[in-house]
């Protein structure tokens, strides 16, 4: 397989993620997760940055996505799911949880390494989500998750995720840059 059709295909199956990862600075807010509650460390399970909304709101966008490409792609040269749609819903729905609790697990270790709420954590910020997100798609998406598209994947995340910040920043989105 060359290697732009692998990055093409990369990024169509990442799609869902992506969303998930990103909808809830828009769309999360009120209760938080861990109820306010902390660990015998002092720290919070998660933060008040991870809510109850911004977790479901993600899980329901990479749906969303996941039924968009089901309509869109079986049949043409971007299917990457061999004409199948319920596979890309299924894979949206897998992305879409792996990403939110990917995206917890981050958070999670952050609070243990006394990383306060929205303090930036190269490789916790951007790559935990991934990893996860894979690892659940990875029962309908195994022919796709080869070591070149994890690491094509896991770059172009990092930089992703910075640009979208910085963009998010500056839209008044986010407090800070990261
Ligand atoms: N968000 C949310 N619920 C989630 C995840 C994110 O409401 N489950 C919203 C919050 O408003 C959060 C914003 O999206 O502040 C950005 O998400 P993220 O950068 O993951 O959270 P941080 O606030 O940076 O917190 P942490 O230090 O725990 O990563
Ligand atoms: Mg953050």
């Amino acid at each position: 397989m060359d290697i732009l059709q692998m990055m093409v295909q990369a990024i169509l199956f990442i799609l869902p993620s992506y969303f998930a990862n990103s909808i809830p600075v828009l769309l999360g807010g009120g209760a938080a997760i861990d109820g306010g509650r902390k660990l015998a460390d002092g720290g919070r399970v998660f933060g008040d940055g991870k809510t109850v909304r911004g977790f479901f709101a993600g899980i329901l966008a990479a749906l969303l996505i996941g039924s968009l490409q089901a309509v869109f792609l079986p049949g043409t040269a971007w299917d990457i799911y061999g004409g199948n749609s319920a596979t890309y819903v299924y894979a949206g729905l897998l992305l879409g949880v792996g990403t939110m609790i990917g995206d917890l697990a981050g958070s999670f270790i952050k609070r243990r390494q006394g990383v306060a709420r929205g303090k930036q954590s190269v490789i916790l910020d951007q790559l935990t989500f991934l990893i996860v997100a894979l690892a659940f798609a990875y029962p309908v998406a195994s022919r796709l998750i080869t070591v070149e598209a994890i690491v094509f994947l896991a770059i172009l995340t990092y930089f992703a995720h910075v640009s979208a910040n910085v963009i998010a920043h500056r839209w008044g989105l986010k407090k800070v840059p990261w």
